[in-house]
C-alpha cells in the first residue's frame, strides 16, 4: 500500500540551489536587516538602533520577529552594524523567545540592501529566503506572502503599496497585466505611486543579479537595482499589492503614525498596575505591573509601561508611556514618551516624542524664559 507515502517533488526542477531532498519540504530562511545608520530618526538613534525604537512600548524588531515566528521560519540571519550590533544582539539573544535559531552577520558598513544580501551569502547558501527590513511594520505579517510565493513559484516576489510620496521609496511600474516592467530607487519623477515594501522573497538567483549591479547615485548596492537586473535576465519577478497597512518607521511623523495605528489595533484594556479611586481610566488602556495612576484621567488607546507613575495628570488617546516614566501635573496626548523620562507641570504636550532619561519641567509660573539642554538634532516647537 503506497497511499501514505508522500513524495514532494522539488518546487522548481531547474532550481540552481542545493539538491533538494524529495521527501523533505525545503525550509525557507529569513534575513532581517538590522544594520544601517538611522540618521532620519536622530536624536533617538544616537543611543538606540532604529529597529529598536519602540512602537506601543515594543521595539519594531519585536514585531518583525513575531511575524517570522508566525510564518514558521526557524533559520534566521540578522544583519547588524558595528555601531548598534551589540544592542540588537542583546535584544534578540539566542532567539529562543521566538522559537528561532539566529545567526548574526556583521556588515562592516551600510553599503546598501543588496550589499547586505552579499554579506549574508554564506548563511543563505542556495536557499530561498525572505528578506525583511528591520524598520518596517506590516499589518498582516508575512505568512500569506510566503504562501503566495510557494503558489506562484517565481524567482522573486515583491510587495507594493500605493503611497503619497513615492519619491522616498523604490517605485515599480507595472504593465496592464500587472507584470513588473521597471523598478527605480527614489526616483525624482516616479512612474507610479506604487512603492516597494520592505519585504522581499527571493530564490538564489538574486545572488547572480547582485553580482551584476553597480553602486547607485547614493553609493549603495540597491536591492531595487538587483531586482530590475533579475527582470532583464529574463527571470520571473512577481508582485503583489499589499493589503492592510504598512509603515516604514523612518521619521518622527512616521513613528507617531505607527504608534497611533499600532495602539489602535492591538491595545487591550488590561489593568495590572494600580489605579486609585480618584482616577478615571476610560477605554482600551493597558497599565503594566508596578505602574500607578493617581488622581489622573487616562483615555485610551494608551499604554503605560512598568513602574511608571502618573500623578495629577491627563493622558489623551494614542499615547505610549514607556517604563519608569514620571508624569506630574502634566497633560500629554498623541505622543511617545520613552523610558525613564520625567515630566512635571507640562500643561499640554501633543504630537511629541520624548527620548529616554529626558526631563521636561515647568519651573515657575512667573518665569517666562525657556531653559533647554537638548541633544544634537533635536526639534522643539515653543
Ligand atoms: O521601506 C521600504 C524602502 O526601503 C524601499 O521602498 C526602498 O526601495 C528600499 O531601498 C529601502 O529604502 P530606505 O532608504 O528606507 O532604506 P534604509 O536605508 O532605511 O534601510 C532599510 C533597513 O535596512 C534599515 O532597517 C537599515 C537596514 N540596512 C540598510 C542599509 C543601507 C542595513 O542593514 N544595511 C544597509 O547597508
Amino acid at each position: 500500500d503506497r497511499s501514505n507515502l508522500v513524495v514532494r517533488l522539488p518546487r522548481r526542477p531547474d532550481n540552481i540551489g542545493t539538491p533538494r531532498n524529495d521527501l523533505m519540504e525545503m525550509q525557507m530562511k529569513a534575513l532581517i536587516l538590522s544594520g544601517g545608520k538611522g540618521t532620519r530618526l536622530r536624536p533617538l538613534t544616537y543611543t538606540t538602533a532604529k529597529q529598536l525604537v519602540p512602537v506601543a512600548n515594543k521595539p519594531i524588531l519585536g514585531y518583525v520577529l513575531g511575524h517570522i515566528q508566525d510564518a514558521g521560519i526557524k533559520d534566521v540571519g540578522v544583519i547588524i552594524s558595528p555601531e548598534t550590533g551589540n544592542e540588537v544582539r542583546n535584544y534578540i539573544g539566542n532567539g529562543k523567545q521566538w522559537g528561532i535559531k539566529v545567526t548574526y552577520i556583521l556588515q562592516a558598513e551600510p553599503a546598501g540592501l543588496a550589499h547586505a544580501v552579499k554579506t549574508a551569502r554564506d548563511f543563505l547558501g542556495y536557499d530561498d529566503f525572505i528578506m525583511y527590513l528591520g524598520d518596517n511594520l506590516l499589518h498582516h505579517g508575512v505568512k500569506d506572502a510566503i504562501k503566495e510565493f510557494n503558489r506562484q513559484s517565481p524567482d522573486a516576489l515583491i510587495f507594493l503599496k500605493e503611497v503619497d510620496n513615492p519619491q522616498q521609496f523604490g517605485v515599480a511600474k507595472l504593465d496592464r497585466k500587472g507584470n513588473v516592467v521597471k523598478l527605480i530607487e527614489k526616483p525624482a519623477k516616479p512612474p507610479s505611486n506604487l512603492a516597494l515594501v520592505g519585504v522581499y522573497i527571493f530564490t538564489a538567483r538574486i545572488h547572480d543579479a547582485i553580482a551584476r549591479i553597480k553602486p547607485s547615485f547614493r553609493g549603495e548596492l540597491e536591492i531595487t537595482d538587483a531586482i530590475q537586473k533579475l527582470i532583464s535576465m529574463g527571470c520571473k519577478v512577481k508582485s503583489e499589492i499589499l493589503s492592510g497597512w504598512w509603515l516604514d518607521t523612518g521619521k518622527k511623523d512616521d513613528l507617531l503614525q505607527a504608534n497611533t495605528i499600532v495602539l489602535d489595533e492591538y491595545i487591550k484594556r488590561q489593568i495590572k498596575g494600580n489605579v486609585d479611586s480618584r482616577s478615571q481610566v476610560n477605554g482600551r488602556v493597558t497599565v503594566e505591573k508596578g505602574a500607578s495612576v493617581i488622581n489622573s484621567i487616562v483615555r485610551g488607546p494608551v499604554i503605560i509601561g512598568k513602574g511608571s507613575r502618573i500623578k495629577d495628570s491627563f493622558i489623551g488617546p494614542f499615547t505610549s508611556i514607556g517604563d519608569n516614566v514620571t508624569l506630574l501635573g502634566s497633560s500629554v496626548e498623541h505622543s511617545v514618551i520613552l523610558n525613564n523620562a520625567f515630566l512635571s507641570g507640562v500643561e499640554r504636550l501633543e504630537d511629541s516624542i520624548v527620548g529616554k532619561n529626558t526631563r521636561v519641567i515647568k519651573n515657575s509660573i512667573r518665569h517666562k524664559a525657556l531653559r533647554l539642554m537638548l541633544g544634537d538634532d533635536s526639534t522643539v516647537e515653543v
